[in-house]
């Protein structure tokens, strides 16, 4: 048995490939590098979905603008008590709302909707009407709009497109995994995208930005950063964004996703200091780390940047997760699609370890 799966194949796939000691991330044949910042979320969605639906429109901007206009009249299901939940809790719920099914269409619906219910669900909480969705503009500043009421800068803009395009797909990751579990079970793409939210959701895996900046604020000041990391894992706590299953090498997303914040520029609300502050640290919790696991080298992963970039795009850090779910929620629905077009039912094997019935006197 191999614990947690480790090094287990479990699915041929041609949408992406992780070289953990390269630090190396393809998807569809193009370097990570090829597409962060040079091609859209829409059109690496198109990448994404290329081959498993028929009539994939050759320009998906449109239809996805339109989708996020359709699930926008789903807005009114979020009542007081969906308010008391979450963010994510609440957009899982009003995404579980809509119809299940396998085509285009249901897909659309379900890559708008982790965008479109985030910002009503955050505006909800504080207290403010949701803004209807403006299908004309990217997905990217169509989500900033509805999270804040205003037409966000070109720069705000493009770095919440570099971060989706980013995340957009990553092998078979824990929720992806889980997302093609419940497609092989030909449930539909509706299930398999709400497995995949749930799966996300934990702090192993797309749950860690947020207490990343509880981390940043805790430790405070560059000088504060050594002693507040050796205490928490003294303490027996895992450092928030560092660490992977695959990757033995620095995380090829952090790289990109720091490029994007350093591009954002202090112009933006990017805090004066924020990505030095976050060096510091990084660079602090990098020479710990290689003490304390001397035989396991823990990296930088996607999620330490992650933080800083949707920190500065002004996202409450309780909604991070929410938005890592807008951008992976293409390669879910790409997943299940393959998974659905080639794969078996995945049900795997357990070895019985309790104890056996007595023989029958
Ligand atoms: N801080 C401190 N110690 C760590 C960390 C960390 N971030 N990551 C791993 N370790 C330690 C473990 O405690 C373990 O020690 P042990 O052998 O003494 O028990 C050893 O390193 C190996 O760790 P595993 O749990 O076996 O590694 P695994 O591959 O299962 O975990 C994971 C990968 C979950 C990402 C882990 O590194 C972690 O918990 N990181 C912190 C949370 C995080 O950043 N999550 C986001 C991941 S990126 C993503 O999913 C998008």
């Amino acid at each position: 048995m191999s614990d947690g799966l480790e090094g287990v194949v479990a699915a041929e796939t041609v949408l992406s490939e992780v070289d953990g000691q390269a630090g190396r991330l393809i998807i569809r044949g193009h370097e990570l590098d090829e597409l962060a910042g040079r091609i859209s979320f829409e059109e690496v969605t198109h990448l994404l979905w290329d081959g498993f639906f028929d009539k994939l429109p050759a320009d998906l901007a449109p239809a996805i603008g339109a989708a996020r206009a359709a699930v926008f009249a789903e807005v009114s299901a979020l009542d007081t008590g969906l308010l008391d939940r979450t963010p994510i809790e609440a957009m899982r719920a009003l995404t579980a709302r809509l119809a299940d099914g396998d085509d285009l269409e249901v897909a659309l619906r379900l890559l708008a909707a982790p965008a479109v219910f985030t910002a009503a669900v955050v505006r909800a909480q504080a207290g403010l009407a949701p803004v209807a969705p403006e299908p004309a503009l990217s997905h990217a500043a169509d989500i900033l709009r509805m999270l804040r009421g205003t037409t966000p800068s070109k720069a705000e803009a493009d770095a919440l497109d570099t971060y989706l395009v980013t995340v957009a797909d990553h092998g078979l990751n824990a929720s992806t995994f889980t997302a093609r579990v419940v497609a092989s079970t030909h449930a539909g793409l509706g299930s398999a995208v709400i497995a995949g939210i749930c799966a996300l959701k934990g702090p192993l895996h797309g749950g860690a930005p947020g207490p990343i900046i509880e981390m940043l604020d805790g430790i405070g000041a560059k000088e504060n950063a050594r002693d507040w990391i050796q205490d928490a894992l003294a303490r027996g706590d895992r450092l928030m964004g560092f660490g992977h299953r695959v990757y033995r090498v620095r995380d090829p997303r952090a790289d990109a996703l720091k490029a994007a914040v350093r591009k954002m520029g202090t112009g933006s609300n990017v805090l004066p200091g924020r990505l030095d502050f976050a060096e510091a640290v990084e660079a602090a919790a990098l020479s710990i780390l290689k003490n304390h696991k001397p035989n396991r080298s823990l990296q930088t992963n996607v999620e330490f940047y992650t933080a800083l970039l949707l920190e500065s795009l002004a996202f409450p850090p309780s909604a991070f997760t929410c938005v890592f779910a807008m951008g992976r929620v293409a390669g879910w629905v790409a997943h299940a699609r393959e998974q659905v077009a080639g794969g078996r039912l995945i049900r795997p094997a357990s070895t019985y370890v309790g104890p056996m019935p007595k023989a029958a006197a």
